[in-house]
């Protein structure tokens, strides 16, 4: 028995059914006054979530000095950067990041993030999100790393590591939080939280490798999803929370519900008659952490009371919980970092913010260089609409309680373009032309009642096109830069969208633009893959900016004037319409028809595409035996005349076997620094284990047959090139 195993049982020997209830609670704070919150954390609560500055200070001393002094447990959505926080850091979004498939930078933006948290005696970040967007009508599509399983795990594992540190007692190191356990973005339509119609062996083969990466990562906390599968919600999934996470996979840490999930589970799932009947059912399904039920506390107490819960379910919980306080050292006077160098942060951010640009098109239009621009459109100069969700300024009622002046002025395309423009020959006119939306579309804007805090955040702008204005604009210019996109209203939690066209007039926009005759880049600032196929057909050059960090406008800058050819890659697919929806790479073989007769089957734009100022050129791969299995081995030379890094990609068709696979799917990726004119040999060693299918009983096996490997610049058939082997 370890010492801190022996402490945890100790200490749950002396705590009263009240106690143990209490440490299985989490609250939002900043939804309490301070008297409740201070008597909750005198009752023992396991967690606050939302507390910042001196706040969660006054609040961890009566939680210090109650009976047994148990520490609590600080939670904040950090998921890009400890952003909630008016001073902080603000990375881009997890999509925006995913687009620089960069290992190394996510675990530094992962060490970047726990260090700020840390600083402001905070403990533990709901990040990072696992699901995979397949649906892009979902809202939540800008929080994930995209479609593929083995990139999202990838990154996702990097930013554990940087979140947990080497040893979690260290004073910069936070707990992570890998979300929503299980399938969450695959809900019928994209309809947040509505069924999932997945089989347990589609969750096993698809789905879990990525929370087996995060769990082999030591990631220490994991949470619940709000969906329900084959009719049984997550919260109340025995076989899921309990079988599959804590027994296969063997986590060790514990499980916190989302956000009222126990609530829920009787007023909007209609699965339980009473919370009473809730509690009994999440408590018993593996559920360690309750988030946002406050009620639940009362009916964990009368449940043991009645006989209905043996009280041992609340001990294996609790003991989940103080484990991983204990692994914190928590107990132990964990130290505040003192010093936090925000420059490197910045820097960081800086890097993250130019590796996530992505070139769609460029006919020879980019780099912009001594010419008159007319810079137009709604995205142009908006602060919401670049930096998207999960930041200080799209959750305002967090940061009330840390109100300080923030330090790092946000930089949109406007502000970047002008900041370049005498050192590159430009001259800069700037138009609005259009709002998001369109003074008759309010059908179209986000319903804010009840959330009166998001007024003034996601307003919707209605502003219909002003041609004049625009056409003005376009007088005197060489080259047009359009920016349009989406706004934070349609981007996020509650904001699935059935429609993912420009909305508004900001296609007309376009299409006025374009009637000039003149040159035109499309600039797209949004939250997740728009339908633009007009985009694709008509711009000279297009580039595609996720939610960017506070000075995304600079990279953009610096991407369209050459500064750099530091280019991203899509780690998500782009429909022409949302009614082509499925179109990710990693789908089965179709027949009989195989696609919509009004629409093409390939998507938009592919699953790692994405171009630069230079192209490469790969050689034949081969492979080689290597550990039991095979290294794949490709050259790859840069063909044109700038340096940059090609991000290479292996993919795998597997054999059938039982069951009919992926006609291809990412398994590996390397970022490639490549000088004009180099060549490079790359080496994969090819992960085997990747390449089982499970079976209906759960077993993973290599099933015979022949496989084939294709590496390349894009998930594209025309980009990549094979080599097979036979098992
Ligand atoms: C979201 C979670 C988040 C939690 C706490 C929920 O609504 O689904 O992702 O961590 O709120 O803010």
């Amino acid at each position: 028995m370890t010492g801190d195993t022996k402490r945890v049982q100790e200490l749950i020997g002396r705590m009263s059914l009240s106690e143990k209830a209490a440490q299985m609670t989490q609250i939002p704070a900043n939804l309490l006054t301070d008297e409740e919150a201070e008597t909750w954390a005198v009752r023992g609560i396991g967690s606050f979530l939302h507390a910042l500055g001196k706040r969660a200070e006054k609040l961890q001393k009566a939680a210090r000095d109650s009976r047994l002094g148990i520490p609590v447990l600080f939670g904040i959505d950090a998921v890009r950067g400890h952003a909630l926080k008016n001073g902080a850091t603000v990375f881009p979004s997890p999509l925006a990041m995913a687009c620089a498939w960069d290992r190394e930078a996510m675990e530094a933006v992962g060490r970047a993030t726990a260090a700020e948290v840390a600083a402001d005696g905070l403990h533990w970040t709901f990040a990072p999100l696992l699901c995979m967007a397949r649906d892009l009508r979902w809202g939540r599509v800008d929080e994930t790393f995209g479609e593929s399983p083995t990139l999202t795990g990838e990154l996702a594992a990097a930013m554990i590591r940087g979140l947990q540190g080497e040893d979690l007692k260290d004073e910069t190191a936070i707990l992570a939080c890998a979300k929503h356990f299980i399938a969450y973005a695959e809900s019928t339509g994209g309809r947040d939280s509505a069924d999932t119609p997945v089989s347990m062996r589609m969750i096993r083969e698809t789905f879990l490798p990525p929370y087996k990466k995060a769990v082999d990562a030591g990631c220490a906390t994991i949470m619940t999803a709000y969906l329900p599968i084959d009719g049984v919600p997550m919260t109340a999934h025995k076989e899921l929370l309990t079988g599959v996470l804590k027994g296969e996979l063997g986590f060790n840490g514990f499980v916190v519900t989302d956000w009222d999930n126990v609530g829920s589970l009787v007023a909007r799932q209609q699965y339980s008659e009473t919370l009473r009947d809730a509690a009994l059912a999440a408590a018993i399904a593996g559920n360690d952490m309750f988030m946002s039920t406050p009620g639940a506390y009362e009916e964990l107490i009368a449940l043991v009371k009645e006989g209905r819960l043996s009280e041992t379910v609340l001990d294996e919980a609790v003991k989940r919980i103080l484990t991983v306080k204990f692994r914190l050292g928590l107990f132990d006077d964990k130290q505040k970092p003192k010093i936090v160098d925000m420059q490197a942060h910045q820097a960081l951010n800086a890097r993250i913010q130019q590796e996530a640009v992505v070139m769609l098109k460029n006919n020879g239009v980019l780099p912009l260089e001594n010419k008159k621009l007319a810079v137009i459109g709604p995205s142009v100069d908006h602060i919401h609409a670049m930096l998207g969700d999960w930041t200080y300024m799209s959750h305002p009622s967090i940061r009330s309680s840390c109100e300080i002046e923030h330090q790092i002025t946000p930089v949109t395309p406007r502000k970047g373009l002008e900041r370049l423009a005498a050192g590159h020959g430009l001259t800069i006119r700037y138009e609005k032309g259009c709002g998001f939306l369109r003074e008759e579309d309010p059908i179209a804007a986000p319903d804010v009642a009840g959330y009166p805090y998001l007024e003034k955040i996601i307003k919707p702008e209605f502003q219909n096109l002003d041609t004049g204005a625009v056409l003005s604009a376009c007088e005197g210019a060489d080259v047009l830069v359009a920016c349009v996109g989406d706004f934070l209203g349609q981007t996020g939690e509650y904001r699935d969208r059935a429609d993912l066209d420009l909305s508004g007039d900001q296609q007309a926009l376009l299409e006025l633009m374009k009637s000039t005759g003149k040159p035109l880049v499309v600039v797209l600032v949004s939250g997740k893959p728009l339908t633009v196929p007009w985009v694709r057909e008509n711009a000279d050059a297009a580039v595609q900016l996720f939610n960017g960090g506070q000075t995304a406008g600079l990279a953009l800058a610096r991407a369209v004037t050459g500064e750099t050819n530091a280019f991203g890659k899509l780690p998500i697919s782009f429909a022409h319409h949302a009614g082509q929806l499925p179109v990710y790479h990693n789908q089965l073989p179709g027949w009989h028809g195989r696609r919509y007769i009004d629409m093409p089957e390939e998507p938009l734009y592919a699953f790692g595409y994405g171009l630069s100022y230079t192209s490469y050129r790969y050689g034949a791969p081969r492979l080689e035996k290597e550990n039991g299995g095979y290294a794949l081995i490709t050259e790859v030379q840069n063909a044109g005349e700038a340096d940059g890094t090609e991000i290479v990609q292996l993919y795998a068709h597997r054999p059938a076997g039982q069951r009919m696979t992926p006609v291809k799917e990412l398994i590996d990726f390397a970022r490639v620094p490549l000088k004009a004119g180099e060549s490079k040999e790359v080496r994969f060693p090819v992960d085997m284990e990747s390449l089982k299918a499970v079976r209906d009983d759960g077993s993973r096996v290599l099933e015979k047959g022949t496989y084939t490997l294709m590496a390349g610049s894009s998930s594209r058939d025309e980009d990549l090139r094979k080599v097979t082997f036979t098992i």
